[in-house]
């Protein structure tokens, strides 16, 4: 084998070497890390009562929610006082009524 043959060779292994860690090294740098795939669900998802959201939402609009959730009151006083409510402005459609003055009830 001549010196010309073996020094090609040579040049050849150390430019696979080369090529084949910069590879590995831009293949790494790629990788998702672990933490955005599990950060997600190591903090569970508090529940949420739907109608307790919908009556926070309404019925701050106007006053704070310790003026609603102070109050004790009967279904009856909750439908004559969600109805004074809307004649103060209150907006809520039917489902939305319902709704509230069952959650507001039952609390
Ligand atoms: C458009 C404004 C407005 C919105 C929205 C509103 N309120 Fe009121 N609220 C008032 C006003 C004004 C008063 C004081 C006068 C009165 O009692 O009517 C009041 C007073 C109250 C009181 C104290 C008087 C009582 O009868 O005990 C309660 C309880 C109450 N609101 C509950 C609610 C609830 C529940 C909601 C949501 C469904 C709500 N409010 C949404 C304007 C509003």
């Amino acid at each position: 084998m001549s010196r010309l043959v073996q020094a090609t060779l040579f040049m050849t292994l150390a430019l696979t070497l080369v090529l084949g860690a910069t590879a590995c090294t831009s293949e790494s740098a790629t990788e998702p890390t672990p933490a955005t795939e599990t950060g997600s669900d190591s903090t569970p998802e508090p529940v949420v009562d739907p109608a307790k959201q919908l009556v926070d939402s309404k019925c701050s609009l106007c006053h704070t929610l310790d003026r609603v959730y102070d109050a004790t009151k009967t279904r009856d006083e909750w439908v004559t006082t969600v109805d004074r409510m809307k004649s103060n402005g209150l907006v809520v459609s039917d489902d939305e009524y319902t709704t509230i003055v069952d959650f507001l009830a039952g609390q």
